[in-house]
C-alpha cells in the first residue's frame, strides 16, 4: 500500500487568539503523526491547513480590542503559524483564508452550486436593533440555545454543544450592545439545500469503513434532519457574494465555514501554483484512488461530514437535483472524518477568557515539543474526552520518554563510542538476539497497521512495549560485564543499537525531533525527520504578503521498516535526548494555572 495520493486535510484553527494545548490535541499532533507515518510508507501526502479568518470569531475579538478584523487576523495568523511550526507540524502548506487564491476557490464553489440548483435564494428575518433601525450581525445576538439550553448562544453557533444556529433560532435573543430585543425584518439571503443531499450523503455514509464509531453514529444521526442552511449572513467581514448586486454590499458575505472547509481545496490550489505545476492539486482531489483524511475536534464534525460533502456533491451535480460538476471537474469526498474527543485541562475545560489554560507558546517555552507530542498521542483525547494533568505529563515524560527510550538510547550508544568509537561488528547471533531483532522488525506491520487507521494511541502503546523489550534485553544480556569477552560484547551492542535503530523509525511520527537526534547518535547522515519551515511569501495574486508553513519532506530518509546498521560507522558520546522533569514542575504549573484563573 505504498506510492498512493493522501490529502491530510487538517482543521483550520481560528485567527482569533493563540492556540492551546486542548486545540492542538484535535487537529494538530495526530493529522502530523498520520501523515509522517504516511511519508514514511511510502505515500503521497498532501497536509494542508490555514488560519480561519473570517466571521464571528475574529470581529468579535476585533471588536474586544477595538481594532480591525485585518490586524486581529495578521496579528494571530503569524502567532498561529508560531506555534504550530514549534510543535513541528509537517504541513505542506499552511495558508490563510483571507488570501484573494481562498476568495476566487470559494466564489467558485458557490457559483457551481447555483449553477446545479443547490443554492437558492430566500428572504428570511435578520436582527435590526429598533433603537437604532441599523443591521444587527448575527455576532451581537446572545440568547438561550433551543438545543442544548446553554443561555450564552450566539446567533451563529451555540458554543456549548456546537451546532450552527440562525440568530431566529434562539430562545429570548437579546442585543449584546445594549440588552434590547431585537426586531426581526427581512433580509435576503442563499440557502444550500441540505435535503437534497439526504439520499447521496447516506450512501456515501453507508460506504464509509474503519471510522471511529461515534463520528460515523453522530454524522449519520444528523441525516434524519436535514434542513436547508444559510449560505450568507449579515456580516461585514467574510468573503463577498460573486453575483451581481451582491459582490459589493458591505453588509452580506459568505458564512465563515462554507468558506472555510473550502480552505482544504483552495490551499491544495495555492500548494500546486506555488509548487511550479498548478494542476498538480488534481492528484489528490480527483483520482479515483486518492484517500482524504480530514483531522478535528467533535465541535467540527458536522461541518466536515454534513456540510463539505453536501457541498461537494453538489459542486459535482451529485445530489437529487443531478447537474454536471463546475469548471474544476469532479471533486472526491472525504474518505474519512477523524475526530478526536475533548481534552480537559486539570479536571476543567479549556477556556481562555477564564484563563483555564496553558498556550501552546508558553508550553514550548518550558518543556520540548516532542515531549507535548508524545503526551497527547499517547494519552490524549483519541476516543474519549481525557483530562491533561501535569502530575501525568511528568510522569509519562520521565518513566517513558527518559527512563525508557532516552535511556536505552544513551546507556547503549555511549557503551559502544566508549568501548568500540563505532557501531561494532556482530559475531554469531543467540536466540536472545534473534528474538529481540525479530520482534522490533516485526513491530512495523502491526504499529503501521494502527497508525493507518488512526489508533495512535494503541500504536505509540505498541511502540513503547517493545523499547521495553530492548530494555529487557540490554539488561539480562548486560554487556558491561563482558569485559572479558569483547566479540560477545559487541555482538550484544550490535543487537542493542539495531534495536534502537528500528524504535526509533517507529517512534518517529510521534517524536521527529529526536527521532533525528537519534538518527544523528547512530551515525546517520542528512535530514531524518525533516521540520517544517516558516518562510515570508507574497500572495499570488497580489493580496497582502505573509507567512506560510511549507517544508520538503520528500527528500526525508526515513522510512517504515527496519534497516540494516552499518558496522564500523563511528560513534561518539551521547547528549541526553529528553529532560527529566522535576516533580516540583507539577506544583510550579498548578500554581501558575490558579494564579492566572483566580
Ligand atoms: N476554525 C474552526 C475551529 O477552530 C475550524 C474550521 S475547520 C474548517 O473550530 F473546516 F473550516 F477548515
Ligand atoms: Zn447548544
Amino acid at each position: 500500500m505504498s506510492d498512493r495520493h493522501i490529502l491530510t486535510a487538517v482543521a483550520w484553527p481560528y485567527a482569533n487568539g493563540p492556540r492551546h494545548i486542548g486545540h492542538v490535541s484535535g487537529f494538530g499532533v495526530p493529522s502530523d503523526v498520520f501523515s509522517r507515518f504516511q511519508r514514511m510508507n511510502g505515500n503521497r501526502v498532501l497536509m494542508v491547513s490555514g488560519t480561519d479568518e473570517h466571521g464571528t470569531p475574529i470581529t468579535v475579538a476585533a471588536d474586544a480590542e477595538g481594532v480591525t478584523p485585518r490586524q486581529i487576523a495578521d496579528r494571530n495568523n503569524r502567532i498561529i503559524v508560531d506555534d504550530l511550526q514549534s510543535l513541528g507540524l509537517s504541513y505542506d502548506l499552511f495558508t490563510r483564508t483571507t488570501t484573494v487564491n481562498h476568495a476566487a476557490v470559494s466564489q467558485e464553489i458557490f457559483l457551481g452550486l447555483l449553477k446545479n440548483g443547490y443554492v437558492f435564494p430566500k428572504t428570511t428575518l435578520g436582527a435590526i436593533s429598533p433603537s437604532t433601525g441599523r443591521t444587527l450581525p448575527d455576532r451581537y445576538i446572545e440568547g438561550t440555545c433551543p438545543i442544548c439550553g446553554y443561555d450564552g448562544a450566539r446567533g451563529d453557533q451555540c458554543d456549548n454543544c456546537g451546532n450552527q444556529l440562525d440568530p431566529t433560532d434562539l430562545i429570548n435573543p437579546v442585543s449584546k450592545i445594549n440588552g434590547e430585543t431585537p426586531k426581526f425584518v427581512e433580509s435576503e439571503h442563499y440557502f444550500l439545500d441540505l435535503p437534497a443531499f439526504t439520499r447521496a450523503l447516506g450512501d456515501w455514509l453507508g460506504t464509509r469503513k474503519n471510522w471511529r464509531s461515534n463520528v460515523l453514529n453522530f454524522s449519520v444521526n444528523l441525516l434524519e434532519d436535514l434542513k436547508p442552511r444559510s449560505y450568507t449572513r449579515d456580516i461585514d467581514w467574510g468573503v463577498a457574494v460573486p453575483l451581481d448586486g451582491w459582490r459589493d454590499r458591505p453588509d452580506k458575505r459568505i458564512y465563515v465555514w462554507f468558506d472555510a472547509v473550502v480552505g482544504y481545496l483552495s490551499a491544495s490550489i495555492e500548494w500546486a501554483r506555488r509548487s511550479g505545476d498548478p494542476e498538480a492539486w488534481r492528484q489528490w482531489w480527483q483520482s479515483p484512488d486518492a484517500d482524504a483524511y480530514y483531522f478535528m475536534g467533535k465541535d467540527n464534525i458536522v461541518f466536515h461530514s454534513e456540510i463539505w460533502p453536501a457541498q461537494l456533491l453538489g459542486y459535482n451535480g451529485e445530489g437529487d437535483k443531478g447537474g454536471t460538476p463546475g469548471s474544476y471537474g469532479r471533486l472526491n469526498l472525504p474518505t474519512e472524518v477523524v475526530s478526536s474527543e475533548f481534552l480537559t485541562m486539570e479536571g476543567r475545560k479549556f477556556s481562555s477568557s477564564r484563563n483555564v489554560v496553558i498556550y501552546v507558546r508558553d508550553f514550548l517555552a518550558r518543556y520540548d515539543a516532542d515531549a507535548l507530542r508524545y503526551f497527547i498521542a499517547a494519552a490524549g483525547p483519541e476516543n474519549q474526552d481525557t483530562d491533561f494533568t501535569w502530575a501525568e505529563f511528568v510522569r509519562r515524560n520521565n518513566d517513558e520518554l527518559v527512563a525508557g527510550w532516552g535511556n536505552l538510547v544513551n546507556r547503549t550508544v555511549s557503551m559502544a563510542a566508549k568501548n568500540v568509537g563505532a557501531i561494532p561488528t556482530p559475531g554469531e547471533l543467540t536466540d536472545a538476539d534473534r528474538a529481540l531483532l525479530a520482534s522490533t522488525s516485526a513491530a512495523f506491520g502491526p504499529i503501521g497497521d494502527l497508525l493507518g487507521r488512526n489508533r495512535q494511541k494503541a500504536a505509540a502503546g505498541e511502540a513503547m512495549r517493545v523499547v521495553g523489550e530492548a530494555n529487557k534485553y540490554l539488561s539480562d544480556q548486560a554487556p558491561w560485564k563482558l569485559k572479558e569477552d569483547p566479540a560477545r560484547r559487541d555482538t550484544v551492542l550490535h543487537t542493542a543499537l539495531q534495536a534502537i535503530s528500528d524504535c526509533n523509525a517507529l517512534l518517529t511520527p510521534f517524536l521527529p525531533h529526536s527521532a533525528q537526534k537519534v538518527h544523528e547518535l547512530l551515525g546517520g547522515e542528512g535530514v531524518w525527520s525533516p521540520a517544517p519551515q516558516i518562510v515570508e511569501t507574497t500572495d499570488l495574486d497580489d493580496g497582502s504578503p505573509y507567512p506560510i508553513i511549507t517544508g520538503d519532506y520528500a527528500g526525508a530518509s526515513a522510512t517504515w521498516g527496519s534497516r540494516p546498521l552499518p558496522s564500523g560507522s563511528p560513534l561518539s558520546a551521547p547528549t541526553p535526548i529528553f529532560k527529566k522533569l522535576d516533580d516540583s514542575v507539577v506544583e510550579e504549573e498548578l500554581a501558575r494555572l490558579e494564579e492566572g484563573s483566580a
